[in-house]
């Protein structure tokens, strides 16, 4: 049982407090991340390219995600732990649970899924099964190849309507929060305001409830050189690598970041 429960984050989003969540890959980084006050570890399918050097997240696997989830759990100091599914590790029922279920045995809190509606039946099942579920939504790099390249999602008003909406019947479907990727910073806090639960963002503005981004990126490191419009380089400005956690963790909470130049419009 971490120290940060569902029950910390709904009480953060009440307060207005912004909740802090930084992608982790393995021991040594969980530890600094907490140290540092990060309150949410992703162990996300981003390993693939940050890690591994692929081109995309599509070959990631399950075992890599037990991997990582593993090695994650033995440096953690009291984060809330989530770990995402893979590509095609929901393709059916009985994997969504089985491979929900190896994640949460080797250590995850919350099992993140990439989709909109049709993520619904899965994150009932999941619910009901005790396994608190993480939906993400807008642009979900597994689908990048249906988006045809990695493209803001919701800028048309029919698009955006129907993320709300999808965003809603999630939550009743039973999802323990939302992660948005992408989405116009308008339409993410739209978002943020129509649930209860809490609402992370990435490229999504400084109102939703709290902020992820990916390790690598916000310690100015770059496979591809390409440094997406949302990130900011923290080591610049902090010198070493807990410092530079420690200072994304203050500007999340300051609500410092992200600024204006880091969202995007409709
Ligand atoms: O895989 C990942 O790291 C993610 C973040 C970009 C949110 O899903």
């Amino acid at each position: 049982m971490p120290d940060v429960t569902l029950t910390t984050l709904q009480g953060l989003k009440q307060k207005g407090e912004k909740i802090v969540m930084l992608t982790c890959y393995d021991a040594t980084f969980a530890k600094t991340a907490c140290d540092a006050g990060v309150e949410m570890l992703l162990i996300g399918d981003s390993l693939g390219m940050v890690l591994q050097g692929q081109d995309s997240t599509l070959p990631v696997t399950v075992a890599d995600m037990a991997y990582h989830t593993a090695s994650v759990k033995r440096g953690n100091r009291g984060a809330m732990i989530v770990a995402d599914l893979p590509f095609m590790a929901n393709a059916t029922t009985e994997q969504t649970l089985n491979n929900s279920a190896l994640l949460m045995q080797a250590g995850a809190h919350m099992i993140k899924l990439e989709g909109t509606a049709w993520l619904a039946e899965s994150i009932r099942l999941l619910a009901d099964r005790g396994i608190p579920v993480c939906a993400h939504m807008g642009l979900t790099p597994q689908a990048v190849n249906l988006f045809g390249g990695y493209k803001v999602q919701g800028r048309e008003e029919a698009q955006a309507q129907q993320m709300l909406e999808d965003a809603k019947s999630l939550e009743a479907a039973g999802a323990a929060m939302l992660l948005l990727e992408c989405v116009p910073s308008e339409l993410a806090a739209r978002i943020t305001r129509a649930v209860q639960i809490p609402v992370i963002g990435i490229g999504a503005g400084s109102d939703t409830d709290g902020q992820v981004l990916v390790l690598h990126d916000m310690l100015g490191l770059s496979l591809s050189g390409r440094v997406p419009k949302f990130v900011k380089n923290f080591m610049r400005e902090h010198g070493d690598i807990p410092a530079a956690i420690a200072g994304y963790v203050k500007a999340v909470k300051a609500v410092e970041f992200p600024a204006a130049e880091h969202g995007f419009s409709a």
